[in-house]
């Protein structure tokens, strides 16, 4: 069976914009999560605090952070290491996400770390978050595919997950980074994680949309029992640390999907599209997403 309800997490302030070339201004960011929170969306991640040289176009995180803190939505940040924790919690943050990798390429390449040391780098900001009844997200990067290493197999990526929990994150968000996962693969993983024991209450998915398949493979891991559900909104994104990255699954295109299955989102979808046809002014080019140019004269 569906789900009556789905909890979309909005990652396009995010990792929609930590890929643009261009620097969007701190307002104009600060307009598009106000934007967003207006159409219903519950769950609006923020920004980054993180290098500002690994991520130059989230190097405004100390500006923007205050000009949303006060919307009545959950505002989770990316925290990489405990300087990126007291960075988010001077501000007030309230959920905070450490995001690792089932690949050592890609820790190399996103954290500068092997996996092992990333998950001991990730331990005390955990530890500290959960002290402070911040609500702490476990990314995992890489779980279906790595444009280094190929295909990723599945018990490493079980592995990797389990560490997660284990040092206390709240919820999980399973990462197709590069979009290449097909819905087998999403249902083996899903299988593998609950005989593994992870419940799927934990389980949250992140598709990006490279070959077209991330809407299958998100109605697979809604017919799993998974509820959350990242997506971007006009489908911006991309990962600037792993070069075949497209755009994330594009949350206009869910919340269509969501709605023709009877699926309650909260979000008012006209609302949602003409927020991303206004930000793909600002960006200079249309959405790609297939909703926003069905329902817009873009
Ligand atoms: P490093 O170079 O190993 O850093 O980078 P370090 O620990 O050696 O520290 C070097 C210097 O950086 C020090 O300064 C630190 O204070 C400073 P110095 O003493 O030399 O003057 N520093 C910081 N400054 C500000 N904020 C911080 C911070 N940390 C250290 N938080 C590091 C390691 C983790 C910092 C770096 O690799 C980094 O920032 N990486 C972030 C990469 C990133 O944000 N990637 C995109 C997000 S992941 C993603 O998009 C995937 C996802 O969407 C899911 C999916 O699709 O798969 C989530
Ligand atoms: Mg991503």
């Amino acid at each position: 069976g569906l789900p009556g309800r789905v909890r979309i997490y909005e990652v396009g302030a995010r990792d929609g914009l930590q890929n643009e070339k261009a620097v969007v201004p701190v307002e104009v960011k600060a307009e598009f999560i106000r934007r967003l929170a207006a159409t219903g969306l519950g769950t609006i991640e923020a920004t980054s605090f993180v290098h500002p040289k690994w991520v130059p176009q989230l190097a405004d995180a100390e500006q923007l952070y205050p000009e949303v803190a006060d919307l009545p939505v959950e505002l989770p940040v990316l925290v990489p290491n405990e300087r990126g924790l007291d960075r988010a919690l001077a501000l007030g943050a309230r959920r905070v996400a450490v995001f690792a990798s089932a690949t050592e390429s890609f820790a190399k390449a996103n954290l500068n770390r092997t996996v092992d040391e990333a998950l001991a780098m990730f331990e005390p900001v955990v530890a500290r978050a959960k002290a402070q009844q911040v609500g702490v997200r476990g990314y995992l990067s890489m779980c279906f595919g790595d444009p280094w290493e190929g295909p990723v197999p599945v018990p490493q990526v079980v592995k990797v997950c389990r560490a997660l929990l284990d040092m206390g994150c709240d919820e999980l968000s399973l990462g197709d980074t590069i979009g290449v996962a097909t819905p087998g693969h999403v249902q083996a993983l899903l299988t593998a994680l609950r005989e593994a024991g992870v419940p799927v209450s934990v389980i949250g998915v992140h598709f990006h949309d490279t070959y077209g398949q991330a809407l299958s493979n998100t109605l697979t891991a809604l017919q799993q029992g998974v509820t959350t559900v990242d997506s971007s909104a006009g489908g911006l994104g991309g990962c600037p640390y792993a070069k075949s990255a497209t755009g994330n699954l594009a949350t206009e295109d869910l919340v269509w999907m969501l709605q023709g299955l009877g699926i309650d989102t909260g979000v008012d979808l006209g609302r949602l599209v003409a927020t991303s046809v206004w930000m793909a002014a600002h960006l200079g080019r249309p959405s790609p997403s297939r909703t926003v140019r069905a329902l817009s004269h873009q």
